[in-house]
């Protein structure tokens, strides 16, 4: 590491022990935020570390959606995102108005939505699910069927595994959705002796092509315990840092050089000094989504 990256990591860490702060950093960010993290994770975990901090700030190292997800459960913390403009353009896919149209063409359908998505969408949900928990949730429900919310390929990966009916939204991640069949097929070809594991936002004809779909949380867990010695990787590319310095035996491919995601790079660590000095830009929900909001994602923490 540079020194300039060393001076900005101990202001960091004096700022933090100043601020009383916890850093949350996805498994996606850029090599120097996940060095700055206390906790890496996927959404599931960092949502539950959010829950349960005695920190009085959270710093989230994510986009929008995350951040709001930390403010929704807990509620008595400061929480900012380094970086304002850092969205999810699935979340953006799905809006109010539209679900309550949805939700009239299907009234007796569940409502299940993908964490990434707003908290004024959330509130117009029955339940949350993350991609670490989706099936497991969606099968532990009492009903038939269920309208899913924003993402069509992660509704397509829980309709093969649950006996209900799915109603997908027609969301979908443009970082995901872009890996192709042939990108499956190039990367057998090349490495025909490495296991292919990829995340449920990709297309269900790249899921079943592949050997395991897992969150980036799974992936990390499989590729810890798997005997491969070589994996290939379909999730953003921010993922092979951590992969790669746990697994130091092991070789990592990525499936396509298009899994990058350019609102998990705006943060750096100029940015949490900054968020750390002036306590910006916070991240607050409007009181009047906050507690049906709220509702879904717990309803989801307890099942799961
Ligand atoms: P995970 O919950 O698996 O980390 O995924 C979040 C996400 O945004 C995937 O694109
Ligand atoms: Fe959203 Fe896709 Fe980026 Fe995840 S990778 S934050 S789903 S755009």
């Amino acid at each position: 590491m540079s020194m300039a990256k060393q001076q900005l990591l101990e202001k960091v860490n004096e700022l933090k022990a100043r601020r009383n702060a916890v850093i949350l950093a996805h498994n996606y960010q850029i090599e120097e935020v996940q060095d700055a993290a206390d906790y890496i994770g996927d959404s599931f975990g960092l949502s539950r570390i959010a829950a349960e901090t005695t920190a009085d700030v959270i710093v989230f190292c994510g986009v929008h959606f995350m951040a709001e997800g930390a403010a929704l459960l807990a509620p008595d913390k400061i929480v900012l995102l380094p970086e304002i403009m850092a969205g999810c353009p699935m979340a953006d896919m799905v809006t109010v108005e539209a679900l309550r149209e949805k939700k009239k063409q299907h009234p007796g359908a569940t409502v299940v939505t993908y964490v990434n998505s707003s908290a004024a969408v959330k509130a117009e949900s029955d339940i949350c699910v993350t991609s670490a928990n989706a099936v497991k949730v969606v099968n532990a429900l009492v009903c038939e069927e269920l309208l899913f919310v924003p993402d069509k390929n992660l509704a397509s990966f829980v309709a093969d595994r649950t006996d209900k009916k799915v109603i997908a939204w027609e969301g979908y991640c443009v970082t995901h959705h872009r890996v192709s069949l042939h990108d499956v097929r190039m990367a057998r070809e090349a490495h025909p002796d490495a296991v292919i594991v990829v995340h449920p936002e990709c297309r269900p004809e790249v899921v079943k092509a592949s050997d395991h779909a897992f969150s980036t949380g799974g992936i990390l867990q499989f590729a810890r315990e798997t005997q491969h010695r070589k994996l290939i990787i379909g999730t953003e590319m921010g993922i092979m840092y951590r992969l790669r310095q746990e697994n130091p035996d092991k070789e990592f491919f990525l499936l396509s050089q298009g899994l990058i995601c350019p609102n998990m790079k705006y943060t750096t660590l100029e940015k949490v000094v900054r968020a750390l000095e002036t306590l910006q830009p916070q991240i607050t929900v409007p009181d009047n989504v906050r507690e049906g909001a709220r509702r879904a994602l717990l309803r989801m923490l307890e099942i799961a």
